[in-house]
């Protein structure tokens, strides 16, 4: 029972001590926040794995991209456990290392690979930490970064220092949305089409471009639309409308605010008179925020359909056994990034770790 599964999580962890440390990402489910040391978006989470030098373990409740990242930024002797190893991400796997390769070779094709007169390379990848350790690892091989939803101006802004223009990938509405606020025309940012032939008007956009995107997106995040918002603010006159930038453009251009998950909780944190939050992200967040904040009205544009069900797969009675095991010694689920990726991965994310938001 969930009773029980409780009472086992608060004996093991209480046996465990400091050896192993929870770290939870705000879309995790109510029963597992409870026991995590730490709940962060994903730039605090990667920054967390570095900081805690007593733990022999860390159990990364989130998804199998932050437990890579978790792995390459932690010291070697420090495990890292995935409680549940189908919690994947459909976002990070819409991008693989093939596909990209394949993208840079055409690139270079088209740009060449020499630096202009201001020394700007031709392009520079930049990956969204939502991607596999072996994409952190070509940016880091090809001049690149990694970015968050809690960074991506300011690296985009690094990159376009460092190269005439960027590949960004997998998730085409967090560079579209993040460029086009830093004033970037929508002409200028052409997707990424490999089924195309590099000739005709697609050469010309793409040597026009100063972002190129990929395809992918995120399958919770694109079910918000316009017409929720507009439905809030007749039901809710004066209602403050704050979305996760991975929701497609109109959304974004339709709300008030855009940020990452902690910029939506230190913005409903930091409000001191009774508002109406309209919220574009995944639910069990929203919910927990408006369990947390009763002052406030707080509820998710959409109820129905949006909880991450990767992250949902992380159910206590998982996090309960990768304890148990640890308390006889046994480490299971380990995700370990293998020693030629991780390190070009590390050096991606150590000058996204130096760009400060
Ligand atoms: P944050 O970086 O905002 O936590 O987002 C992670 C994520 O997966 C959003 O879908
Ligand atoms: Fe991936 Fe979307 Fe889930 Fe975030 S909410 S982990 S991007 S599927």
């Amino acid at each position: 029972s969930d009773i029980e599964l409780e009472a086992r999580i608060v004996a093991a962890k209480a046996t465990l001590g400091d050896r192993a440390v929870i770290l939870g990402h705000f879309y995790q489910r109510d029963e597992v926040v409870a026991h995590a040391d730490f709940v962060g978006d994903s730039f605090q989470l990667a920054n967390a794995a570095q900081t805690v030098p007593n733990a022999e373990a860390i159990v990364f409740c989130g998804v199998h991209f932050m437990a890579e990242t978790a792995d390459i930024l932690a010291r070697s002797d420090q495990a890292v456990i995935l409680p549940n190893l189908a919690a994947g991400c459909s976002m990070a796997d819409m991008a693989d290392i093939d596909s990209v390769t394949e993208c840079w070779e055409a690139l270079e094709d088209l740009y060449g690979t020499e630096p202009d007169e201001t020394d700007r390379v031709p392009v520079i990848p930049v990956t969204y930490m939502n991607s596999s350790a072996a994409l952190k690892a070509f940016c880091g091989e090809h001049g690149g970064i990694v970015c968050t939803s809690s960074n991506a101006a300011t690296v985009l802004e690094w990159a376009f220092e460092r190269g005439q223009r960027v590949l960004f990938f997998p998730d085409q509405h967090l560079g579209r949305n993040t460029a086009k606020a830093m004033g970037v025309p929508l002409e200028q940012m052409p997707m990424w089409n490999p089924r195309k032939e590099l000739g005709g008007s697609d050469a010309q956009q793409l040597h026009d471009a100063r972002v190129i995107l990929w395809h992918g997106f995120c399958s919770v995040h694109k079910r918000f639309n316009v017409d929720q918002i507009d439905k809030a603010r007749v039901e809710f006159p004066g209602v403050r409308v704050i979305v996760h930038p991975e929701c497609p453009m109109a959304v974004v251009d339709a709300a008030d605010e855009a940020g990452s998950t902690d910029y939506i909780r230190k913005a409903i944190a930091a409000a001191t008179e009774p508002t109406v939050f309209a919220i574009g992200t995944e639910v069990n967040m929203v919910n927990r925020l408006a369990a947390e904040y009763p002052q406030h009205t707080i509820f998710c544009l959409d109820p129905v359909v949006c909880p991450c069900s990767t992250m949902y797969r992380i159910h206590p009675g998982y996090l309960a056994w990768v304890l148990e095991g640890l308390v006889r010694g046994e480490v299971i689920n380990r995700i370990e990034v293998p020693a030629d990726v991780a390190e070009p991965a590390r050096v991606a994310l150590e000058r996204m770790l130096a760009v400060r938001p």
